[in-house]
């Protein structure tokens, strides 16, 4: 048991440390609103796919199924995940909009990595919180 909880943390950490390498290229400079639209539409397949993970087979899906006391603690990272998919969605949206893409679009941009940085720094604490404890009750 102890294996496959170093395993799932180490596997949530690695997969963060490749979706942070994914988004880097949201802040390099952009030449116009079309392509700003462009970066944040494969920005969110990125992250759709990392929430995938994290839900089906991953962390979530093995706290579900073995910690019943854990479920709400679960249940709001997953609504963060639909919280971060709309924001993306909204900037996408916005991008395609503009005419042209000021300093105040950029912040935008920057205020949503750092949420998104945010719920990956709760995932971790939680995942090192809920393993530990489940490697206490099994001993
Ligand atoms: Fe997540
Ligand atoms: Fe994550």
């Amino acid at each position: 048991m102890e294996q496959q909880s170093l395993s799932v943390g180490e596997a949530l950490l690695q997969a963060h440390n490749a979706l942070d390498k994914d988004l880097a290229f949201l802040k390099r400079p952009v030449t116009t609103p079309a392509e700003m639209s462009q970066r944040l539409a494969m920005a969110r397949q990125h992250l759709r796919q990392h929430f995938r993970f994290e839900e089906e087979g991953g962390y979530m899906d093995m706290v579900l199924r073995g910690q019943p006391n854990l479920h709400r603690r679960v249940e709001q990272l997953h609504e963060e995940h639909e919280t971060l998919d709309q924001m993306l969605t909204h900037l996408i949206a916005e991008a395609a909009a503009a005419t042209k893409l000021d300093a105040s679009f950029q912040r935008k941009i920057q205020c949503w990595i750092d949420e998104l940085k945010a719920h990956e720094s709760r995932e971790n604490e939680f995942v090192e919180v809920a393993f530990t404890q489940d490697i206490g009750q099994k001993d």
